[in-house]
């Protein structure tokens, strides 16, 4: 029995949360698997009403479960920043989900490139440093001291910063970090997932060029560890990257990205592959409790709507079985997806007519067949 934590958050996540799950039931009708979904309201409505973000209650109850399942998290009536970095950022730092995983396989016919070429790449984001980590301020009057602080697993770091400008103006800070042994870690992972999937060569993406501190490190440790596992190396600045996913995708199979150019190179990616609507992620910590989410946001100008496509999420429950150990049934999920797009059964931002729920309902109907 897997304890599934469903936290269907904002928008239109509550709906294609749904879908997932109602896939995700509809395994245990023919395989042995079983799970116990509980939902949690941990997003803009509660925050709105209570001012509550991630609770330390939230996390407390959230450690009792094996896996997290997240729909969407963002909402048009609250600042920017306020629930992504309280909720979503807060939650992949407090489970230390140090690997975001966000497959990108070409889904024919709907790649969006006029060439017909195939390709089938996993990203793999880093997903607790680089600029994420919240660390900077505002420095007015060319004058003043930020008192920082990073708290991660691997390490609890105060960081002090002290500007005096010549100049009586505004500064704004935004520091990025990133440590060795998280390099390290991270690397391993995707190294020993390479090798799963039998590839002896990855990608590593970065401006080295220009940060050429964090990302000097980030070099360095990527160098070693290739070496060690007799990996072939490469490594692309994200400028010519951005612009090589969409000359030649099929040069690509392992990348590896720091958190920020890995947001950007993702959506960029979920677009070539057939539209954001298809694109799953899985923020995952390998001994702790991982999350599964679509790359897309809340979207909330279509909630309610029963309009969007629900595949990202769908493919997000197959992450998640391919991370509890159940590799088979995330083969049967995306073979279930598969079947169901070859139906010509999709959404409109696929250019299809059906419904979120009739979309849900059609893998489903494709699963009871598989058996
Ligand atoms: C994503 C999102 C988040 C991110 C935002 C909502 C904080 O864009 O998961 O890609 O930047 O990681
Ligand atoms: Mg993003």
């Amino acid at each position: 029995m897997f304890k599934v934590a469903v936290l269907p958050g904002d928008g239109i996540g509550p709906e294609v949360v749904n879908e997932g799950m109602k896939v995700l039931k509809a395994l245990s009708e023919n395989y042995s698997v079983q799970f116990d979904f509980q939902e949690m309201q941990i997003n803009a409505e509660r925050f709105l009403n209570t001012g509550k973000l991630l609770t330390v209650e939230d996390v407390e109850a959230l450690r009792k479960f094996d896996t997290i399942y997240l729909g969407a998290i963002g909402d048009d009536r609250v600042q920017p920043g306020v629930l992504e970095k309280g909720i979503l950022l807060n939650l992949r730092f407090t489970f230390d989900q140090y690997i975001n995983h966000r497959p990108a396989p070409l889904w024919k016919p709907f790649g969006r490139l006029k060439r017909d070429v195939d390709f089938n790449i996993d990203v793999f984001r880093e997903n607790t440093e680089d600029y994420y980590i919240g660390a900077g301020g505002r420095v007015n009057d060319g004058h003043g001291k930020l008192d920082l602080r990073v708290k991660r697993n691997l390490y609890d770091m105060r960081v002090t910063l002290q500007a005096d400008a010549d100049a009586k103006d505004d500064f704004a800070f935004e520091i990025g970090m990133m440590s060795r042994k998280n390099i390290e870690r991270f690397a391993d992972f995707v190294i020993s997932y390479a090798k799963l999937v039998n590839e002896n060569s990855l990608i590593v993406v970065d401006k080295a060029n220009v940060c050429s501190n964090i990302y000097g490190l980030w070099r360095e440790v990527w160098t070693e560890k290739c070496k060690q596992a007799n990996i072939q190396l490469g490594f692309m600045f994200v400028d010519a990257m951005s612009m090589a996913l969409v000359k030649n995708p099929d040069k690509f199979r392992i990348v590896a990205t720091p958190n920020m150019f890995g947001d950007i190179l993702t959506d960029l990616l979920a677009e070539v592959t057939g539209g954001l609507g298809l694109a799953p992620g899985g923020n995952i910590n390998p001994k702790g409790i991982s999350m599964f989410e679509p790359v897309h946001g809340s979207a909330p100008k279509y909630k309610g709507m029963d309009r969007i496509n629900p595949i990202a999420t769908i493919l997000a429950a197959k992450l998640m079985l391919d991370n509890l150990g159940r590799r088979d049934l995330g083969t049967v999920v995306n073979n279930a997806v598969r079947a169901t797009l070859d139906q010509g059964i999709y959404t409109q931002d696929l250019g299809g007519t059906y419904k979120t729920h009739q979309v849900g309902d059609a893998v489903v109907a494709a699963i009871r067949k598989m058996k």
